[in-house]
């Protein structure tokens, strides 16, 4: 089965309206074919501005986040339905830094997912272990547990609908890349505990990305893997041309 690959820019708290607008506009002049889905996660703020002036298709817009409550006073937040109402389609979900920082937990990002795709926003579920789990070689029962405790539960049409990044956390804004070794014996982990808790057939359709100091100079060997479905890109996603350049490593 062929999945078409995805290259999803997550700028995190950066780019203000103006350098976002330069840089939709140089990104959309420089994709030179349709090889993969492209994807920018922006701001709230940004979101609904970029997406009226953006007059390509090829760009996708997503969130960074969502509340996992339907709506009421949360001040602050930002609910899965006012998203879809400004026309997003994907969401990031439990990012490791929303876990870190904001203390969100297996069962809140369960609640988030729930929320997401109920108002038909395609979820882009983050895991992955931090560097103690990794050096004691616990990185599979760890992720085992977040996907368990977050997604497993969803019945096989949800799932479905569902995307997934593997982030070592020791890899995210590290400059410390997992070998593709390491993350295609990831990718097929979780493969297999998807086929096992549903069908084969179901995990062999569900794209999984790879997130973590992904560059230009090692996106091609990433993205060869064979259950390595293209990139979730944080820093390298910032400067059009480092994002282009990403892009064009998709075979
Ligand atoms: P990075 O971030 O590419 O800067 O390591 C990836 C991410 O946090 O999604």
């Amino acid at each position: 089965m062929s999945r078409r690959k995805i290259v999803a820019g997550n700028w995190k708290m950066n780019l203000d309206l103006t350098e976002a607008a330069e840089w939709l506009a140089e990104v959309d002049a420089g994709l030179q074919s349709d090889n993969c889905d492209v994807l920018v996660f922006p701001s709230f703020i940004l979101i609904g501005d970029l997406m009226d002036m953006y007059e390509g298709e090829q760009i996708l817009f997503g969130a960074q986040n969502c509340s996992n409550k339907e709506s009421g006073a949360f001040t602050g937040e930002v609910s899965a339905a006012q998203l879809a109402s400004v026309g997003v389609e994907y969401v990031i979900i439990g990012h490791s830094e929303r876990r870190d920082h904001f203390g969100e937990t297996n069962q809140m990002l369960k609640e988030k997912i729930q929320r997401a795709l109920k108002n038909e926003l395609t979820p882009i579920f983050c895991c992955g272990e931090p560097f103690e789990m990794r050096n004691e070689n616990k990185q599979q029962e760890f992720v085992k547990q977040q996907l368990e405790e977050s997604l497993l539960g969803f019945s096989a049409a949800a799932m479905a609908e569902i995307i997934i990044a593997y982030e070592p956390v020791w890899a995210i804004g590290t400059g410390l890349n997992a070998t593709p070794e390491q993350a295609q014996e990831m990718h097929a982990f979780m493969r297999s505990q998807i086929a096992a808790k549903y069908s084969e057939d179901l995990a062999q359709q569900i794209r999984i990305l790879y997130g973590g100091s992904c560059k230009p100079d090692n996106a091609k060997e990433l993205f060869s893997c064979a259950d390595v479905d293209g990139g979730l890109i944080g820093g390298s996603s910032l400067m059009a041309k480092d994002f282009l350049a990403i892009i064009n490593k998709i075979g």
